[in-house]
């Protein structure tokens, strides 16, 4: 069974540790709905801490890698920093040029979320007011977190708006699989069950095409080293900044599945990403400043994975992507689970 304690972080913020009985444990915090630690079994039964944070409450509150958080209202890019929607264009709170990322200047990464300790992990929730960096609508979302015996962490995504809007939460936890302070995951064994990518343009903006990964850099479909993909000799891995950036597309199928497994050769330790998302955005931390990690660590390029499922990146601009509006009334729920073993 797993247990949750709490404990003061800082600035008003809570860390929640979530211990099951394998030698699992993940700690989150309100602050920005976020995973800090995710410790697990190694091969030799040591424990070994595989999520990427900052130490301190300030560092971690003036963060903008997103170490770990929840972001929305919309994660990933949109183009201008604008959309359309019911014939009305919304100027948004963009952060970058070119583009808005994670949802904008004050995204839910920086919010100080509502906490409830539930069986087995933390329901957090968060109420955005109508117009939060220029989305229409006022915007209940709930971030649920659980942790299982054997090692899968759950994350629900849940939303509801009160008016059309466009909505698109996902984790984006930074994992190294060899312990948080190991250095480059050049040497981690990526399979990603996708057959299509999202290409992007320089600024990492999807340009709306849907291409098959056969035949290019991006077909992880048989187990590949992820070194193969952190260079920039190929224009997408260019247009990434030296490495994977990019949204690869699930198969067809129903429901929460398996579409990414990774491991480590030293720690053997293996993550599993299984959802219910159309797509799983790999990124492989080619914006890693350096960052000012915790325990005196210091995060640099290539140190760290992500897997952000979540819908199509910029549904709203590009014409062949599903439009996924949120309508008053109408659910918003994606289930994400982080699945933790040992390669045998
Ligand atoms: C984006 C990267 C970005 C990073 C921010 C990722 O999800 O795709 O382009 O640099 O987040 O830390």
């Amino acid at each position: 069974m797993t247990t949750v304690t709490t404990a003061p972080f800082g600035g008003g913020a809570r860390l929640f540790t979530l211990s099951g009985e394998n030698g699992y444990s993940v700690t989150l915090t309100d602050l920005g709905a976020s995973v800090r630690d995710i410790i697990v079994p190694g091969r030799d039964g040591r424990p070994v801490d595989v999520s990427l944070c900052h130490g301190s409450y300030e560092d971690s509150a003036g963060n903008d890698g997103y170490l770990g958080a929840t972001c929305g209202r919309v994660a990933n890019r949109i183009r201008d920093g604008r959309f359309e929607l019911n014939g009305k264009t919304y100027e948004l709170n963009a952060n970058y040029p070119g583009f808005i990322l994670h949802g904008g200047v004050t995204g839910f990464n920086h919010a100080l979320w509502d906490a409830r300790i539930i069986p087995g992990g933390v329901e957090f929730k968060h109420r955005s007011p109508d117009g939060d960096q220029g989305f229409p609508g006022e915007l209940d979302a709930a971030v649920t977190y659980t942790l299982s015996d054997d090692g899968a962490l759950g994350i629900d995504f849940m939303a509801a708006s009160g008016a059309d809007t466009i909505v698109n939460l996902t984790n984006h936890t930074y994992f190294n699989l060899s312990g948080h302070a190991d250095g480059s995951i050049a040497d981690h064994t990526a399979r990603i069950d996708c057959d299509f990518f999202l290409p992007t343009d320089e600024l990492s903006r999807v340009t709306g095409e849907v291409r098959a990964v056969a035949g290019t850099v991006m077909d992880f479909t048989r187990p590949r080293l992820l070194g193969e993909c952190l260079h920039d000799g190929d224009i997408q891995l260019k247009n990434g900044s030296g490495g994977c950036d990019h949204s690869f597309v699930l198969r067809q199928g129903e429901g929460v599945r398996l579409c990414a497994r990774v491991s480590s050769p030293k720690t053997g330790v293996v993550l599993e990403t299984y959802t219910d998302y159309p797509a799983v955005h790999l990124y492989t931390g080619n914006m890693l400043l350096p960052y000012k990690g915790k325990d005196g660590a210091v995060y640099a390029k290539h140190g760290a994975f992500c897997l952000e499922t979540q819908l199509f990146p910029d549904f709203i601009s590009c014409p062949a992507f599903e439009k996924h509006i949120l309508r008053p009334g109408e659910p918003y729920r994606y289930r994400t689970v982080y699945k933790f073993g040992i390669t045998t």
